[in-house]
């Protein structure tokens, strides 16, 4: 039983305390404490555009206000770091030096250049850091990946992956809509996107990025990926105002092409009858935390590694750079 403290209990800190009373009743893991500088989140109700809590407010674990009274008072294995990004690496890189093995959420941090700060932190300590890729654990990207490293129906020949949101103004002191926080939709939703491209087809040659403004900086990015066998487009968008939450993907492969919309995966081959795909769904937030307990156990990480995660940080950073001069295609180089 790997004992875990959480630091950050908003929107995804709700998330991912739910998925650690998964893993308590599979004996896997046991949340102990839970750290917000504001103790007013242990007994109000959140709503985010991915879940909402219904308030049940009898709370398993103790809350602390004081990050270093509840490591000294829990002792725990790892620390689960679900603050605002700008946080990360600051955090992260203390956790990591006094020992503790370390989960963050995504992105890894703001900058290409904090992310190797937490690598060599992990390395110089010999603890495990992994990163919320979360849809890395999710079953319709799963699906996904397995199609393309089986090869069931060819290669893949196009992309496209999109991620909606209205803006979201319901965190704490609204640190979202301050892209010097958050780096804004181009570095907070649109990296799940990106990095999964990363994941399924490997690292694109050239990219290019046309961002748009709005509430904030960087609120939409529409970008291009260009790899050896294929273009992947890519949109991130957060200023959709009262719409609903809306992820998807098409991929046309030689012998198929796979639709997925808000968790749905249809398959239309390009002989037969088209169809819903089986796929069993899940919390992958759960999953990817539940992960992380096997890679503490001992278990080599193959499916979400930091050092993954810190390139599509850097991949960020280049769009960026192709937004800044209007689009321009640059090379990406690892
Ligand atoms: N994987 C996903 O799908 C997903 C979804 C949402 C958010 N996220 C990521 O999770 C992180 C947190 O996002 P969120 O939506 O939960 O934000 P949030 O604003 O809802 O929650 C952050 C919490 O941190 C607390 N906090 C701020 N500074 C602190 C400090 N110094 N010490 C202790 N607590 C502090 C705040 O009081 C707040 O409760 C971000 O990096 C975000 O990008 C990931």
């Amino acid at each position: 039983m790997v004992k875990v403290c959480l630091l950050g209990y908003g929107g995804i800190g709700h998330v991912h305390a739910n998925g650690y009373s998964l893993l308590e009743k599979e004996g896997k893991a046991k949340l102990l404490g839970v750290c917000d500088i504001n103790p007013d989140v242990f007994t109000k109700e959140i709503a985010i555009n991915i879940s909402d809590d219904s308030g049940d407010k009898q709370l398993s674990f103790n809350t602390y206000t004081d990050l270093d009274e509840m490591l000294a008072k829990e002792q725990p294995d790892m620390v689960d770091i679900c603050l605002p990004t700008f946080l990360h690496k600051e955090k992260a890189v203390y956790l990591l030096n006094k020992g503790y093995h370390v989960f963050c959420e995504k992105p890894m941090a703001l900058t290409y250049a904090e992310t190797q700060e937490m690598l060599a932190a992990a390395k110089a300590n010999g603890k495990e850091l992994m990163i919320g890729q979360c849809l890395h654990f999710f079953s319709e990207y799963e699906y996904l990946k397995d199609l393309v490293v089986n090869g069931t129906y060819g290669k893949a020949i196009s992309a496209f992956f999109q991620r909606l949101s209205p803006p979201p103004v319901w965190a704490w002191e609204n640190w979202y809509m301050n892209s010097n926080l958050s780096g804004g939709c181009i570095q907070d939703l649109h990296i799940h996107d990106i990095d999964m491209c990363r994941y399924l087809f490997g690292n694109p040659h050239t990219v290019s990025c046309k961002t748009k403004d709005g509430f904030g900086k960087w609120d939409c990015a529409h970008s291009t990926l260009i790899f050896d066998d294929l273009h992947a487009t890519v949109i991130g968008d957060w200023s959709l105002q009262n719409a609903p939450f809306e992820p998807s993907y098409r991929v046309a492969f030689e012998k198929a092409t796979v639709i997925c919309v808000n968790g749905v995966v249809k398959v239309y081959p390009a002989e037969g009858e088209g169809f819903t795909a089986d796929i069993q769904p899940k919390d992958g937030y759960a999953a990817e935390v539940s992960y992380f307990m096997d890679v503490i156990g001992g278990a080599e990480n193959t499916k979400n590694r930091a050092d993954s995660a810190s390139l599509s940080v850097k991949l960020i950073e280049t769009l960026r750079n192709s937004a800044n001069q209007g689009g321009k295609q640059l090379p990406f180089e690892v």
